[in-house]
């Protein structure tokens, strides 16, 4: 399976974030997205998820073997960097919900308190609504989302950051557990994540998509030399 992008193109009035943005993207891989401050990583992902319509260029999908499909968005999860629940539901009512309204879609279904258990959210706080939940709890209920469905595209925006080391990494091990299914797209700022957990790199930078070497991945100053071509980039 690939996830095919086109020359994809987005604009906000004069402003042009995505300019012939292209790339492929394959299961079994998680790709780190770089980039700096607003250089368009959310827009992407929200022109993948069709949450926006992007003003030029296609987005499809390859099966296992290799025919062409329009993606279905329904098997595209998104985990926002901000979270948005119903906040006045209770963690279990929510999960309980969202197992109840994807049921189809659901294969080896758990229990709800194993899926609680699996990020960690406490016995009392299940019960508790979601507007007292702290971001990161909530940022958990967003993952337990595409935890439970197993959508073939998996696209997190920043999602670590707001986790306790200890949830972090399990989050990573069991991102790394799922991959093989999945094509996951990460984006972060933290670099050490990047490196920990993605097998490619990919820069966002002035609208388009490169791909890192994989040597540099493995380079001892692999910092400096991501800064240099941030920088290099933007200032061209
Ligand atoms: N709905 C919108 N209307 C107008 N401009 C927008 C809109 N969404 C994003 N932009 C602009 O597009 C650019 C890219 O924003 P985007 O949020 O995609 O960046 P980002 O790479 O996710 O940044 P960050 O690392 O800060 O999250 C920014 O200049 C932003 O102001
Ligand atoms: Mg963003």
């Amino acid at each position: 399976m690939k996830l095919v992008l086109r020359e994809i193109e987005k604009n906000f009035g004069e402003k042009k974030v995505l300019k012939n943005a292209s790339f492929v993207f394959e299961k079994g891989k998680i790709y780190g997205l770089l980039g700096r401050n607003g250089a368009g990583k959310t827009t992407l992902f929200n022109c993948i998820s069709g949450d926006m319509k992007c003003d030029n260029g296609s987005v499809t999908l390859y099966d296992e073997i290799d025919c062409e499909h329009e993606l279905d968005y329904s098997n595209i999860g998104f985990v926002f960097s901000q979270p948005s629940l119903p906040e006045f539901l209770t963690g279990y009512e929510f999960l309980k919900f969202f197992i109840d309204i994807n049921i189809d879609k659901i294969s080896n279904l758990l229990t709800i308190d194993e899926y609680f258990n699996m990020v960690k959210i406490d016995e009392d706080d299940r019960y508790r609504l979601i507007k007292g939940y702290s971001h990161g709890m909530k940022n958990k209920i967003q993952m337990l989302c595409f935890l439970i469905t197993r959508p073939q595209i998996i696209l997190l925006d920043e999602p670590l950051t707001s986790f306790d080391v200890v949830v972090a990494l399990q989050i990573k091990n069991l991102l790394k557990e799922i991959k093989t299914d999945h094509i996951i797209i990460f984006s972060t700022h933290i670099l050490q994540l990047a490196t920990d957990l993605c097998d490619e790199i990919v820069v966002l930078n002035n609208g388009i998509l490169e791909e890192l070497d994989n040597d540099i991945l493995d380079s001892k100053d692999f910092e400096d030399r991501i800064m240099d071509i941030l920088k290099e980039e933007r200032d061209a």
